[in-house]
């Protein structure tokens, strides 16, 4: 495969901007849905989970008949589960085997700044590197983990090295009867030979978007239940770019939790959007016999040029609801867990998204920018101070919809101002990505509790490679 046809910062049109219009590859769709493999606990020892992940190059079968070259985390896409509890510690081997530099990055996760898989810290074509980190209590959430190298996070990602970490809790107050079931969201574009073509000028204008929603790597996969059900499932949008603006159909959605973990209560849920790197936990109840769907609704995330993917009526998921009863299970418990806001801030931020696009006779240049600038290894762009709460205020000027990311932590959104009108968000939940709609500012609290340099940026992959993205340097 190309994988040296990226440029790094700002980029060159002209050649390619109608390269999107290319006939999609038909998938097979109604499979049965794939559990993703477990990565196993070597750990002899209680409290310790330790494992290798090797990402190297293989081939996955999307279509029939045809070989699709990809990069892979212990040769599967998404990357193996991984489960952990509470108070773990995690010892994690890395071997990079894809032919260039590499991290391994532990998105959500409240690692050390040292073994969060930074840009600064690539891991060599050919080494390996332990990262080593223990769990906190009151981490328990659905976490991932994605390679995080200098100019190169967006492709080695859509080619196919993103997976799941779920941390458990000992005490989980959700009936274990309700199961839990992971599904990653990846996003597939397939040329007629079944390769993965490169990105293009449009794909990184806006993201790469693809031609199929697939999860667990498969599209539009099949679950069958009992009629009386209730499933536990945790979405994940890892795509590099696509906004999931979701709905269930014959089923009643309940949100129970956010990136960081659970709320404080369920929220019931007619729709979710999901913009890149988002996840959510659901629990669903299946009280109606036939055919329930998770499908995508119309969402304008703004866009730059043709070739506009249309995104309402997709089906992602079918479950068929049998007439035969499941076996009953507990109701959802009232409360779920306390959420202590975070208190009054010592220090207030203001991050201002902007796009600019140069045009001169021949090319174009685009920028994508936080306060002005595009991101540089060597600068450290904000200073702050461990343990002290801060008020961070996401203002997006730009024309496009920016999901905004910080490491190393979990903040809470407090406010959305769009057009002079202020919203609060419905319940309090631990987040660390939300979206930023395009004209909108989102006011969220963020406290950093441990010392070392912390990335920030927009998780649409291919604005964080072309330089939406700073660094936070925490003080002890
Ligand atoms: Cu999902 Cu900077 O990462
Ligand atoms: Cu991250
Ligand atoms: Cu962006």
């Amino acid at each position: 495969s190309n994988m040296d046809s990226m440029p790094g910062m700002g980029g060159h049109a002209g050649h390619d901007m109608s390269a999107m219009q290319q006939v999609a590859v038909a998938l097979p769709e109604g499979e049965a849905l794939r559990e993703l493999p477990l990565l196993a606990n070597e750990a002899g020892a209680p409290g310790l989970f330790k494992a290798r992940l090797t990402a190297e190059p293989a081939v996955a079968r999307f279509a029939e008949g045809k070989d699709t070259p990809i990069l892979a985390y212990n040769g599967t896409s998404p990357g193996p589960l991984i489960g952990a509890y509470e108070g773990d510690r995690v010892e994690i081997t890395f071997a990079n085997r894809i032919g260039e530099a590499s991290t391994i990055h532990w998105h959500g996760m409240p690692v050390p700044a040292d073994q969060d898989g930074n840009p600064m810290d690539p891991v060599a074509v050919g080494a390996d590197r332990v990262y080593a980190f223990d769990l906190p209590e009151g981490s328990a959430g659905s976490y991932w983990y994605h390679p995080h190298p200098h100019g190169r996070t967006a492709e080695q990602v859509y080619r196919g090295l993103a997976g799941a970490f779920v941390v458990k809790s000992k005490a989980d107050p959700v009936p274990a009867a309700y199961g839990d079931t992971v599904l990653v969201f990846t996003d597939l574009r397939l040329a007629g030979d079944g390769s993965m073509p490169d990105n293009t000028m449009t794909d990184l204008m806006n993201g790469r978007v693809g031609d199929h929603v697939l999860v667990n790597g498969q599209k539009n996969p099949r679950l069958v239940v009992g009629i009386g059900a209730k499933r536990r499932l945790r979405l994940y949008n890892a795509t590099n770019a696509r906004f999931l603006r979701l709905a269930f159909h014959g089923a009643a959605a309940t949100i129970i939790g956010t990136d960081g973990g659970l709320l404080e209560a369920p929220v019931a849920a007619d729709e979710i959007l999901l913009s890149p790197a988002e996840r959510v936990e659901l629990v669903i109840s299946f009280d109606k016999p036939g055919s329930a769907t998770l499908t995508t609704l119309a969402y304008d995330r703004g866009w730059m040029g043709a070739g506009r993917p249309a995104d309402a009526g997709l089906t992602l998921l079918t479950v068929d609801v049998s007439k035969n009863p499941a076996e009953p299970v507990p109701p959802l418990p009232e409360r779920l867990r306390p959420i202590a806001p975070l208190s009054v801030p010592a220090v207030g931020r203001r991050l201002v998204f902007t796009e600019t696009m140069t045009m001169t006779a021949t090319d174009m240049q685009m920028g994508f920018l936080i306060n002005g600038k595009a991101f540089d290894m060597a600068r450290v762009d904000i200073v702050a101070k461990a343990g002290q709460t801060e008020l961070w205020e996401i203002v997006n000027q730009a024309d496009m919809d920016h999901p905004f990311h910080v490491h190393g932590t979990q903040f809470q959104v407090i406010e959305h101002e769009r057009g002079g009108k202020v919203a609060k968000p419905p319940y309090l939940a631990w987040k660390d990505t939300v979206n930023v709609a395009r004209g909108e500012t989102v006011r969220l609290l963020l406290r950093q509790e441990r010392p070392g340099q912390r990335m920030y940026h927009c998780h649409i992959l291919e604005h964080e490679q072309l330089g939406m993205m700073g660094i936070l340097d925490v003080k002890a």
